[in-house]
């Protein structure tokens, strides 16, 4: 089960240890690259994925900023997309999503991956869907340049630094939580931009563009959206993957029986989401955890909410994005 190799790893770790760092989760930090904040550890894996994933046109991909419904997202597409092979509405226990992580369903490309190594895509037959966090413009030439569609979850960045802070700590919680003082400093370094992936406002603005720009190529979500009208935000989804549902599937309850199999509430109860890790280590509960929209009512002083909305107006308002 060989990987293809290519020889340019050592180039690749010197590109690195040559860039600014900063402080970020994982203990490894940040590395400025290409204008956004890369986890450092992750970093040789994004350069191998932009070096040499080749897109199809039938592809489809899910993009991110982590905690904004990644996997919520990653569930819904992939019953919309297989539903033909994997049916949702028979209480199917053959279902891939009752018995495996979305993640592991649904690859993110630059995960799990070392330099040197182009991810090993072998056993992903038409059409393939994954994942992945790389800012749009970072994004491999081939999936800007192909007709492979990409479908964007964002989230208001208040929640979102509320869940990171509780997956940081849960993921890092060998590491003191990665060593941050508390959840203010962690606040801070995310209002500067440094966060996993980040800007979060490039991140958001990024993949809004090209939405704006080509809405064939990319479907801008929000997870509030998503949390509103889930079956309506499905159908659209079908919709722009190519695959809408007929009538008869809608008559059937197809719509409805994908949302309830994709609900929080299921994917945290089943043995496999309670268990084992995804591919990028993490444990596999730490995806799932209330999924509500403005918990961070709980958490932020008036203060700090203050500051990130006014940051939010300054960056995003100007494009029409607004939470
Ligand atoms: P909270 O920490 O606010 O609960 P990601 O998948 O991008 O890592 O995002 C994780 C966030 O999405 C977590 O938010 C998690 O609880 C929430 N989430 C996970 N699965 C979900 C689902 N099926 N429906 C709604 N939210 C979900």
């Amino acid at each position: 089960n060989s990987k293809p190799s290519y020889d340019d790893q050592q180039e690749i770790e010197e590109l690195i240890s040559s860039l600014p760092k900063g402080k970020g989760w994982h203990s490894s930090g940040l590395t400025l690259y290409q204008n956004f904040w890369c986890h450092s550890k992750f970093l040789p894996g994004v350069i191998s994925f932009q070096r040499h994933f080749l897109a199809r046109d039938s592809d489809v991909l899910i993009a991110s900023k982590p905690k904004s419904g990644t996997t919520w997202l990653k569930s819904l597409a992939f019953s919309v997309l297989y539903r033909a092979q994997f049916n949702p509405t028979e209480a199917n226990a053959n279902h891939p999503l009752l018995s495996s992580n979305p993640h592991a369903l649904v690859r993110t490309l630059e995960l799990g991956q070392s330099a040197g190594h182009a991810p090993d895509l072998s056993g992903f037959a038409d059409p393939r869907l994954f994942g992945t966090h790389v800012p749009y413009d970072s994004l491999p030439y081939s999936i800007r340049r192909s007709r492979c569609k990409v479908i964007y979850i964002c989230r208001n960045p208040l929640d979102v630094v509320v869940s990171l802070w509780h997956f940081v700590a849960q993921v890092d919680a060998g590491d003191r939580a990665g060593g941050w003082s508390g959840m203010e400093e962690y606040f801070d370094n995310f209002c500067k931009g440094m966060d996993g992936y980040g800007p979060f406002w490039d991140h958001l603005l990024g993949y809004w563009k090209a939405s704006q720009e080509r809405p064939k190529k990319v479907l801008f979500l929000k997870y509030e959206d998503l949390k509103e009208d889930t079956a309506g935000n499905l159908k659209r989804i079908a919709e722009f993957m190519g695959v809408p549902f007929s009538d008869e599937e809608e008559r059937n309850g197809v719509v409805e029986e994908i949302v309830k199999m994709c609900s929080l509430g299921s994917l945290k109860e089943l043995e496999v989401n309670k268990t084992g890790r995804s591919i990028a280590g993490f444990e596999n509960n730490s995806y799932f955890r209330k999924g509500e929209v403005g918990d961070w009512v709980n958490y932020f002083s008036l203060s700090m909410a203050e500051r990130l909305k006014n940051i939010m107006e300054e960056k995003l308002s100007h494009f029409g994005l607004t939470f």
